[in-house]
């Protein structure tokens, strides 16, 4: 696996390069780090799901620089123009009604007749993009189940001899997955992830109400969202906001939302921000679990669960949920 700078126009050539040859490279976005291949070609997007021990039920979100390519492949609407000019480049998720001669391989979006769609904002991956002017498919690169990545350093140790290259882009901005929106042919909206745009944001574009459907099991819209995800392989216990912090166990890591004052008695103290700043939180939250999840000393991860679902908080709350629930419940 080669490591290529993103801020190295020889570098982004080189990433591009790999991805028309069908080959996998770990891109920087401003959500997560994602494992980008070009979606035309379904051996490529096969890779993807065969390296991250995908199943196939699970669609993938593609790619691209310009609502002009999205409406190659997609229906879009009036209000999918608004949100467009609203939200993009940036964290935003559509899923879209196919159009009938959209040429992608069914494989890409699990074979539903609908396709999720994003311009990123990150410039590197920006620009790639712009460049190669195709989309370019790409989950969280990380193995399926386990926390998504936000540094390029995170794509190396979990799939860096499965891949071609990582495209170093620096640390991800928000740190968490993209809001998922899906858009009805008859103009319906419903929410099937939460993420770094809130929801009440969505409304006042649209100007009509928004519905939850965040995945589940019983939820076949967003056949990915599973109830246990984003998952360190050590056991996350959730605890809620504000409550004392009661003696641990030396193999226990506690991580509380905001540094603790005064100073923690003990060392197996973390925190996610200085002063509980809510995008500070999530941009630290899986770079932590990482961490922790590495570090021998500790066998259990006990996490503080803000009380709030304002903003980013949601998706924080959805994320931490998912984490402490083992994939066998
Ligand atoms: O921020 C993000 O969205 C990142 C970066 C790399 O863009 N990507 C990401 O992809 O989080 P992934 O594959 O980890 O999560 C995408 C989820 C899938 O699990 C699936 O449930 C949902 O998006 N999805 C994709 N296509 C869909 C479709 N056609 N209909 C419903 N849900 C879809
Ligand atoms: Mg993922």
């Amino acid at each position: 696996m080669e490591k290529l700078k993103g801020h190295d126009a020889d570098d982004r050539a080189k990433a591009s390069r790999y991805l028309l040859g069908g080959g996998l490279v770990g891109v920087p976005t401003e959500t997560v780090y994602g494992l980008a291949a070009d979606a035309r070609n379904e051996k490529a997007v096969r890779n993807i799901f065969a390296v991250k021990g995908r199943p196939l039920l699970d669609p993938l979100i593609v790619h691209c620089d310009s609502l002009e390519t999205v409406s190659v492949y997609c229906k879009v609407t009036e209000r999918v123009r608004k949100l467009a000019a609203d939200f993009w480049p940036g964290p935003l998720t559509l899923v879209l009604p196919r159009r009938n001669d959209s040429r992608i391989p069914a494989v890409v979006s699990a074979g539903l007749p609908t396709l999720a769609v994003r311009i990123p904002a990150h410039p590197v991956f920006l620009d790639l993009l712009s460049n190669l002017r195709i989309l370019i498919a790409a989950p969280s690169a990380n193995p399926f189940g386990y926390v998504s990545p936000t540094r390029a350093s995170h794509v190396v140790e979990s799939l860096g001899d499965r891949i071609d290259a990582v495209l170093d882009g620096g640390p991800c901005e928000h740190g968490l997955e993209s809001t998922i929106l899906s858009v009805g042919e008859e103009g319906s909206f419903k929410l099937l992830r939460a993420g770094p745009i809130p929801v009440k944001d969505l409304e006042t574009s649209v100007g009509v109400p928004i519905t939850e459907a965040i995945g589940n099991r019983e939820n076949p819209e967003a056949p990915g969202l599973m109830p246990s995800h984003y998952r360190p392989s050590k056991g996350i216990e959730l605890f809620p906001e504000g409550s004392a912090p009661e003696r641990l166990s030396d193999d226990t890591a506690c991580v509380t939302l905001a540094r603790p004052v005064p100073a923690p008695p003990q060392p197996n103290s973390f925190w996610l921000s200085e002063n509980g700043d809510p995008e500070e939180i999530a941009r630290n939250l899986f770079d932590l679990l990482r961490k922790l999840d590495t570090d021998s000393r500790y066998r259990t991860i006990r996490v503080e669960f803000p009380s709030s679902s304002e903003g980013i908080l949601r998706a924080v709350r959805d994320r931490l949920s998912r984490a402490a629930i083992s994939p066998e419940t």
